[in-house]
Order: C-alpha cells, then sequence, then structure tokens
C-alpha cells in the first residue's frame, strides 16, 4: 500500500483525457498532473527536444516524490519512454501499448487505422507495437497535426473542425479501415465528431481507458495501490496559461479541475 501520488504528465491540455480516466478506474489514488502548455505541440519537434523536455517534467514529477509516471504523451511516448524508464526509479508507464494491444483485440477485419501527430506517426510506434502482436495487421498512419490546435482551442464540434477531420481521414476510409487509433491525448476529445464522421462500424480505440487499466494492474502488482478509504488529491502544473487551462480543461475533469500552480522549466 502506497499513499503517494502518480504523476501524470503531457505537453498540454490533453492529457487530462488520460488523467479523468484514471480518476474513475482509480478512485482513491492522489495525482499530480504536469501540463507543458508553455512549449506545447510536441508533435512537430524533433525527437531530442521532446526527450529533453520529458525528461525535465519527469525530474520534476519525481521531485514531488511521486510513486509512479504516467506518461500520457503520446509524442513522448513515442520518443522518450525507454530513456524515461532508463533513467526512473519508479514505474514508468506509457500510451502506446494499451491502446496497441487494445487495437489488435477489437480489429475484425485487421484493418487498423492510426492518427497522431507528425512526431508519433514518423516514429512508427503505434505501427510497431501492433505488429508485434497482430503481425498480419494492415496498419494504415495519418499524421493529423491540426487537430491539436483546433481541441486546445476547445473546438470540438465546430464546423472547421469536422472539414479538417474529414480531409485526414477520408483516405483511411477509403482503405477500408475497421479500428481507429486514437494516437493522440487531444483526439478523445473529438470523439463525438469522428464518430459521426466514420459511422458505427469502426471502433475507435481511446488509449486513455486503456492507459488507466495498465496504471491500475502495474500499481497492484508492485503493491503501490492507495488504500481504498484514502482520499486522494488531485494537483494541476502547467508550465504557462492557466486561465486558458482552467477554462477549456475544466470542460473534463469538471469540478476537480482547481488549484492549478504555474511551475515554468526549463
Ligand atoms: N500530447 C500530444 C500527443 O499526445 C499532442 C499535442 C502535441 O503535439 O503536443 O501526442
Amino acid at each position: 500500500m502506497n499513499r503517494a501520488p502518480i504523476g501524470i504528465f503531457d505537453s498540454g491540455i490533453g492529457g487530462l483525457t488520460v488523467t479523468r480516466a484514471i480518476f474513475e478506474r482509480l478512485p482513491a489514488e492522489a495525482t499530480i498532473y504536469f501540463g507543458d502548455t508553455a512549449r506545447v505541440p510536441y508533435g512537430p519537434k524533433s525527437p531530442d527536444t521532446v526527450r529533453r523536455y520529458s525528461m525535465e517534467i519527469q525530474d520534476w514529477l519525481l521531485g514531488q516524490g511521486v510513486k509512479a509516471i504516467v506518461v500520457a504523451c503520446n509524442t513522448s511516448s513515442a520518443h522518450a519512454l525507454d530513456d524515461l524508464r532508463a533513467a526512473s526509479p519508479v514505474p514508468v508507464i506509457g500510451v502506446i501499448e494499451p491502446g496497441a494491444s487494445a487495437a489488435t483485440k477489437a480489429t475484425r477485419g485487421g484493418v487498423i487505422g492510426v492518427i497522431g501527430t507528425a512526431g508519433t506517426i514518423r516514429s512508427n510506434a503505434y505501427a510497431k507495437a501492433i505488429h508485434a502482436l497482430l503481425p498480419a495487421a494492415t496498419v494504415e498512419q495519418v499524421p493529423c497535426p491540426l487537430l491539436v490546435p483546433l481541441v486546445e482551442e476547445g473546438w470540438f464540434d465546430h464546423e472547421a473542425t469536422r472539414v479538417i477531420a474529414a480531409e485526414y481521414l477520408d483516405p483511411l476510409v477509403r482503405g477500408g479501415l475497421d479500428t481507429l487509433v486514437l494516437g493522440c491525448t487531444h483526439y478523445p476529445l473529438l470523439k463525438p465528431l469522428l464518430r459521426r464522421h466514420l459511422g458505427p462500424q469502426v471502433c475507435l480505440i481511446d488509449s486513455a481507458e486503456e492507459t488507466a487499466k495498465a496504471v491500475g494492474a502495474r500499481l497492484a502488482e508492485l503493491d503501490l495501490t492507495a488504500p481504498d478509504d484514502h482520499v486522494g488529491y488531485h494537483r494541476f502544473v502547467v508550465s504557462d496559461d492557466q486561465a486558458r487551462f482552467l477554462e477549456v480543461g475544466g470542460r473534463f475533469v469538471g469540478e476537480k479541475l482547481r488549484n492549478v500552480e504555474t511551475v515554468p522549466l526549463g
């Protein structure tokens, strides 16, 4: 048993999707969320820069006494997970393996689409993780960089978002996908819009829920779970612009998004 908080980080606001899933699945756990709002987006940045930013955040979280680290950012998971794990005395859980595993279980025809940032797609991390589990899968990947600023703007159900999403997704639809991995923290917020565009026959994989399950399993395995009667507190920390984080982030973690602190890194 361990009452220390779980550290969760992302390049900005999107990692709150993973945080919310952890709140729901592991209600006794305390959390510290770090959103690098000063340096978002990570998607177009080089692997070395993303690794450096991710290491800085991990060091800061370790300094807060976290018992585990969740890399909610897909781009960080794609570029930095191995280095983060090698440098951390506590377990580090990324989002790519849980999402890839869920996709291989969900697919019926073996045609899996993956959408993510330019960095995540270029790294091929999802395709590698899917092929490790299902070698016969056809994996079609499309970078969708414009969706991140639209979500950060709170345009979850806006006509502009619909037009841009259609432009990105239509080649995948023509390729006959049956499963789509939302390989970016921000995309689960567009689920209703994507669902309307793709129809019910395409299974949407939201790695947030899968990652929360993986976190629960890992904590239990290492005997790090908080006791059931523990009332976990939730801290939110950003590197810039609290007002926008509160406004947009509040829409998906509700009343828990209070007491936002600013810690500039780097
Ligand atoms: N958090 C990033 C991810 O999941 C998306 C936003 C960004 O580009 O930084 O890949």
